[in-house]
């Protein structure tokens, strides 16, 4: 990290000993204090449940303001992303950190689609799992598996190698996905069409069978490109960082973004899009009683929380949300879609957002809570929706990854603790364990 001479040092007085410790700050104003000398100088560490409070990094991919609700990928705000660019675009932005000339997105979305194929062998994986399997499951483990498949090109320090992973999953990602979902419900999968742009391909072998021609609705492509570009990065979130962390190892892109999608894969992570749509479904079961629900969610002597509500950064709102709310009725109304469950959504978000607990915690819907409504009205199965996720969150897992390794000054990641466990204990031959408790 680079210190901010202009900026006084932080003071902290241990022991009654003062040490000072510089400051850094970020192109937003936003400081921090290096403390990566605190232990060498004091004996402390410091702790920090769930690392609310610490910068793993300096990063220049992605800046958002969780207060005002902003989000920017290299300095562009989601909304302009959202309205005007397209999903290879924002790839290639976030990866290689400027908008591309028309010369260079041609040649990206070239190099993506060329390598959409899977190897045959590798396709013989599938038929390894559980029918039932989870498709996230399927998927970390296919992507993990393309370090067998591609062993030409795992060294992260190699330009070429990299580069050449990086279209290979890009390109594979939708194949490997919709082979998941074919396979899950027994039907033949469908080829990779180059002819296609890449959503339209991925629908394409969602949807399409080999006994009749698919065309893919120009309304769902236009909304499934609007929701990948609106999950393309979210700066040190769980997965980002869980792929930083493996990366940080020197292990290779696919063994790093397969440990990315199983961090995504948890309900309080990316695993909330479907959560949410199954608690919607609950409560439509149930009567559609939106109020009990958000009862139950305060009520601390149950486990029950609001899916989709709330988020480590965003105290304001979402901007994403706010987004794919405006989307939705878009999107359902083009469709012709009746959906009960947005209507419950809805009553649920206003209900949630007068309750005093919601407003003193700061807690408002999250990208999660609209986003499973579009993917339902685009007939994407529920157990996709992390999958799709997955599909969006790439790019930015493959930036941060490769930021991190060009960064050069990169050290292996490795928190320390505070151990509460027992102090020095003797070893306890077998024949004398329990002995007491034995004879008594
Ligand atoms: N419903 C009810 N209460 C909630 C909710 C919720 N959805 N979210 C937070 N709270 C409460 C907590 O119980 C806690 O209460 P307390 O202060 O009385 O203990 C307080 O609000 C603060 O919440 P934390 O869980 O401490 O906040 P944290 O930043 O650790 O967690 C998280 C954020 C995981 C997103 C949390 O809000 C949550 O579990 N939400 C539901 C799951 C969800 O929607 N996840 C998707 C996140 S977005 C994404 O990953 C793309």
């Amino acid at each position: 990290m680079s210190d901010d001479t202009k900026l006084k040092p932080v003071k902290v007085e241990i022991e009654g000993k003062q040490f000072e410790f510089p400051v850094v700050r970020g192109s937003e104003n936003e400081k921090g204090f290096d403390i990566s000398k605190l232990r060498d100088q004091t004996g402390y560490i410091t702790i920090d449940n769930g690392y609310a409070n610490t910068s793993s990094c300096q990063s220049a991919i992605t800046f958002l303001d969780g207060e005002k609700g902003v989000l920017r990928y290299r300095g562009i705000p989601i909304e302009q992303l959202a309205s005007q660019s397209n999903f290879l675009e924002v790839s290639y932005l976030l990866i290689y950190g400027h908008l591309p000339t028309r010369v260079e997105l041609d040649a990206f979305t070239k190099g993506v689609t060329q390598h959409t194929l899977v190897r045959e062998d590798l396709v013989k994986l599938y038929d390894g799992f559980p029918r039932d399997a989870h498709p996230m499951a399927v998927l970390s483990s296919i992507v993990c598996a393309m370090s067998t498949f591609y062993q030409d090109s795992l060294d992260p320090t190699n330009k070429d190698q990299v580069e050449i992973s990086i279209h290979r999953l890009m390109a594979k990602i939708p194949t490997i996905a919709a082979y998941a979902y074919k396979t899950s419900i027994g039907q033949p999968r469908i080829y990779p069409r180059n002819d296609l742009d890449y959503c339209s391909n991925f629908l394409h072998m969602m949807f399409a069978v080999p006994t009749e021609p698919y065309h893919v609705p120009k309304e769902v492509v236009e909304a499934l490109n609007l929701l990948l570009i609106l999950h393309a990065d979210h700066e040190q979130n769980c997965s980002t960082s869980t792929v930083r962390l493996i990366g940080s190892s020197a292990a290779n892109l696919f063994a790093s973004i397969s440990g990315g999608i199983c961090a995504l894969w948890g309900p309080l992570h990316g695993g909330a899009n479907q959560a949410v749509m199954e608690m919607l479904a609950d409560i439509h079961r149930d009567g559609g009683d939106v109020n009990k629900y958000v009862r139950l969610a305060k009520d601390k002597t149950s486990s029950f929380k609001l899916m989709g509500f709330g988020h480590r950064v965003y105290k304001n709102f979402d901007p994403r949300a706010a987004i794919i709310k405006k989307a939705c009725d878009k999107v359902l109304a083009r469709m012709g879609v009746n959906n009960p469950l947005l209507e419950i959504a809805k009553r649920l978000e206003e209900a949630a957002l007068k309750d005093q607990y919601f407003i003193d915690k700061k807690l408002y819907p999250n990208v999660d809570f609209y986003s499973g409504i579009i993917y339902s009205a685009l007939n994407i199965p529920v157990n996709m929706f992390t999958v799709m996720f997955a599909l969006g969150r790439l790019p930015g897992w493959i930036a941060h990854w490769k930021e991190m390794n060009e960064g050069g000054a990169t050290k292996i990641g490795r928190p320390r603790q505070i151990y509460t466990g027992p102090q020095t204990t003797e070893y306890v031959p077998i024949n004398q364990r329990g002995k007491l408790k034995v004879a008594a």
